[in-house]
């Protein structure tokens, strides 16, 4: 099977279920109709009313090359003069992901909200498509969504670097993500049970002191030799970590796998490590 074949596949498949339910449509209003001219106005007030209208039913995407993910949304407006629930969206495939601003997701009449969709566009080719559900007992839809890669697509980049892409960019949406989802085999589970040198070298080591790491990692011991800091400024580091950078907030309080006891054996551990010019704080234990 060439590439050629999936993709034509998939475009047929796409076409195949539009028509389909297309048809299932026709002939569900045939029978609404039937049905109005025998139960009058009361009725037709009811079954004609769609209360959520969407801003597109096909969401169409053109990836730029090396994109690793797509990123779209879809607008909701509620036009009935009652609230609207959506109780969940189902996606087509695990390299979908739908965020609703809520969950469920309230739209008093005439509320508007939007909904962000990202596609894993990693080792893809041609044209995807996807279908997102939306879960509601009076609002239910389909919606769809096109992808085109353009020819290299992603491909240009290593399956470890498009992994690595993409890790990043889930951190930059969320620095917590790292405790999440797949990630967590790596830089959660091992910081389990491990206290002070242990815990270093899995909860930051993995990060900090990888040869390949990312540019904006810092070494922390040549960050540590020119920053005056003591033990209060690593539990704060460690529980906290650093709002809107990737450097993600270790406490189990914020979601985090370290329990009081852990961090303040990391801290411990990390003043003896990294030497610093003073320690405004040489005054230990008042915490936080
Ligand atoms: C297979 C183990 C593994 C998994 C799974 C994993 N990581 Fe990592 N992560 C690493 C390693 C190792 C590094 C250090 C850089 C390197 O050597 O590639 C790292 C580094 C990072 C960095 C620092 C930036 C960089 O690339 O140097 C961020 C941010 C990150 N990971 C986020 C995540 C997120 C978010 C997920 C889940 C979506 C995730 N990681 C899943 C092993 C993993
Ligand atoms: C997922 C990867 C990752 C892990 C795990 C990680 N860090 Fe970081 N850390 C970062 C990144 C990225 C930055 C750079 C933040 C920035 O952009 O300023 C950073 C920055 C820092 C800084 C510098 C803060 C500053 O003010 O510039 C310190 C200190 C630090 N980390 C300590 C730690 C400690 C201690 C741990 C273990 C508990 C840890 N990090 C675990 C990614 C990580």
């Amino acid at each position: 099977m060439g590439k050629m074949s999936r993709y034509d596949w998939s475009i047929k498949t796409g076409i195949t279920r539009v028509n389909t339910s297309f048809l299932f449509m026709r002939f569900w209003m045939l029978l609404i109709l039937l049905g109005l001219a025998g139960l009058g106005a009361t009725a037709k007030a009811e079954v004609s009313a769609e209360p959520l209208v969407w801003n597109v039913i096909t969401n169409e995407y053109t990836a730029k090359p090396g994109d690793i993910s797509a990123h779209l949304f879809f607008m909701a407006t509620n036009v009935s003069s009652a609230e609207v629930t959506i109780d969940g969206v189902k996606t087509s495939c695990g390299c979908t992901s739908a965020k609703m601003p809520s969950d469920p997701w309230h739209l008093a009449p005439k509320e508007s909200g939007r909904m962000d969709i990202t596609v894993d566009l990693r080792g893809k080719t041609g044209t995807l498509l996807k279908s997102v559900t939306v879960l509601s007992t009076n609002a239910g839809k389909q919606l769809l969504i096109s992808v085109t890669i353009p020819p290299g697509g992603t491909n240009t980049l290593s399956p470890e670097m498009a992994n690595r892409m993409w890790n990043q960019e889930m951190a930059a949406a969320d620095r917590q993500a790292v405790f999440k989802g797949d990630c967590v085999k790596c830089h959660l589970e091992p910081a389990f049970g491990k206290n002070g040198a242990a815990l270093y070298k899995v909860a930051c080591g993995i990060c900090h002191d990888s040869p390949q790491r990312a540019t904006m990692v810092p070494d922390l011991k040549i960050w540590a030799a020119k920053t005056p800091i003591g033990t209060n400024y690593w539990k704060g580091m460690v529980a906290h970590g650093k709002p809107g950078t990737l450097m993600p907030a270790f406490a189990a309080t914020e979601g985090g796998p370290l329990d009081q006891n852990q961090i303040d054996s990391l801290a411990d551990f990390l003043k003896a490590k990294f030497p610093s010019p003073e320690e405004p704080d040489s005054d230990e234990d008042e915490d936080e």
